[in-house]
């Protein structure tokens, strides 16, 4: 837990009774997606039909998500969304980090507004890099590499965990609603665990749950693009939104969905509890009116308010129906008083395995390839990397190679090759011994010095755009 730290890298830690905690500041990195998804609840990819997918869907590489659907239905209605994603400024950028980009890239391309977090509260607070020195390498390393990875200018917003007060204001406010306790829970955090480790969940809840407020663009789903070590800040970011919430809007008990009150501190005087514990009828129904009205406006004519009961149940409507009926009663919440938060959408990608076998890092520069990695050490890098091939040509031949654990291939599938065709010809050629491991390596060495070479020519390109990727409270 206090151990080194690296972005895009986390540690599984195994509890008492078999239960996973991922540690999103930890080394390790485990591989076991499965129980992952299982265990904390993740969905699978493979129900998800996308109009368009990326070489990522395409390829199984984005492998699970939360309410992905809120997200595509909002853009099938032509409703706005949100993508938001973060970057700890440290080390410099590599590969791995290029994937979270191609995701929100893809979601621009939806016509998602995109916002970026450059974590340098957490930074200073884990990493002890300065802010100073967190601006600069989030200026010259991550954001101008966005630039010429495709970003769309325009779109985009980047701003500083520092520098926005809602964010850090967001985080504070929503302590009150978590302890310790699901601390531990989430993050296995003991009584030893430095309170920055505790501090930087919290604005990252900000982060996440920002952009829906009415002065950064309203509500609207957002969806987090993020590597699997993320996700424990996703499932406290969830709870937390949800327990704000005034109405909770859940499937009914023989068909439709049905509407209930959530009281709490915040909301009782509202919601018509005086404070000597009797209720305020006329204020109650008015409530209870509103709610009506809003599932008239989005029409439903099939309405059964029983405020006695404390229920709203709307027979007609369908699973589906949930998304929206839940963005208008926030919004009602709103109109009220209340922060109306929309539990965040986030969808996950496996990791690019490691150029020597283990794990990919920024420091320990063989395991991976820089962004600014010049294009002969490019090719050194990959003629050194980890192969599937066999000992001998004549055993190669024989048996064939293993293109699952060839990083050479693996690269090609992750970052550098588009064709699908080509790329499963690649596969079935290497595994039936036609194609030689070094001579794998030679394909990738050209589509990476192709990719990386035009990289390094649109980041001239772009230099200039970097200043207009900040928000104004960035610049
Ligand atoms: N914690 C993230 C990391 O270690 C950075 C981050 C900060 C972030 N805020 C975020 C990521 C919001 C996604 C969403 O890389």
């Amino acid at each position: 837990m206090q151990g080194g730290r690296e972005p895009a890298s986390y540690e599984v830690v195994m509890m008492a009774g078999e239960d996973v905690v991922i540690d999103p500041w930890g080394s390790a990195q485990s591989t076991d997606y499965d129980r992952i998804v299982e265990q904390f609840g993740l969905s699978s990819m493979d129900g998800v039909t996308l109009e368009n997918p990326s070489r990522l869907h395409r390829r199984g590489i984005v492998f699970a998500h939360r309410d992905l659907d809120q997200v595509l239905d909002a853009k099938r209605r032509g409703d706005g969304f949100g993508v938001l994603t973060g970057l700890m400024p440290s080390g410099q950028m590599h590969m791995g980090h290029s994937m979270v980009i191609d995701q929100v890239k893809w979601f621009q391309e939806q016509g998602g507004d995109v916002t970026i977090a450059v974590a340098d509260l957490e930074s200073q607070a884990t990493r002890g890099i300065s802010l100073e020195k967190g601006r600069k390498i989030a200026l010259e390393e991550y954001v101008a590499n966005y630039a010429a990875l495709g970003l769309d200018v325009e779109k985009t917003n980047v701003y500083f965990q520092s520098s926005r007060p809602i964010v850090q204001r967001l985080g504070f406010q929503l302590g009150k609603r978590t302890n310790l306790n699901e601390f531990e829970a989430i993050y296995g955090f003991g009584g030893e665990t430095n309170l920055a480790h505790v501090q930087a969940p919290m604005v990252q809840v900000g982060d996440i749950l920002h952009p829906q407020t009415d002065e950064y663009g309203g509500l609207r789903p957002i969806v987090v693009p993020v590597g699997v070590d993320q996700d424990p800040h996703l499932r406290l970011t969830r709870g937390l939104a949800a327990k704000t919430n005034w109405f909770n809007v859940n499937d009914g008990k023989h068909a439709g969905v049905t509407i209930t009150l959530s009281v709490h501190e915040e909301n009782a005087s509202a919601l018509g509890q005086m404070p000597n514990g009797r209720l305020d009828k006329e204020k109650l129904n008015q409530v209870f009116n509103g709610i009506v009205a809003s599932l008239v406006d989005l029409g439903y004519s099939d309405i059964q308010s029983n405020p006695k009961q404390g229920t709203v149940n709307v027979p007609s409507a369908t699973k589906r129906d949930k998304t929206m009926i839940r963005m208008k009663l926030l919004q009602y919440e709103r109109s009220l008083g209340g922060m109306g938060m929309l539990a965040p959408s986030s969808t996950y990608h496996h990791f690019a395995v490691g150029m020597t076998g283990e794990k990919m890092s920024s420091s320990k520069p063989k395991t991976t390839l820089f962004l600014r990695d010049d294009l002969p050490t490019v090719e050194k890098k990959i003629k050194r990397a980890f192969s599937g091939g066999q000992t001998t040509i004549e055993e190669h031949r024989r048996l064939g190679g293993d293109p699952d654990i060839d990083v050479a291939y693996q690269y090609m599938m992750y970052f550098f090759e588009e064709d699908d065709g080509y790329l499963a010809e690649l596969n079935s050629d290497y595994r039936a011994g036609k194609i030689l491991a070094g001579e794998m390596k030679q394909l990738c060495i050209d589509r990476a010095v192709d990719w990386l070479g035009h990289l390094h020519e649109m980041r001239d390109q772009t230099a200039h755009l970097v200043e207009d990727f900040l928000a104004q409270d960035a610049r």
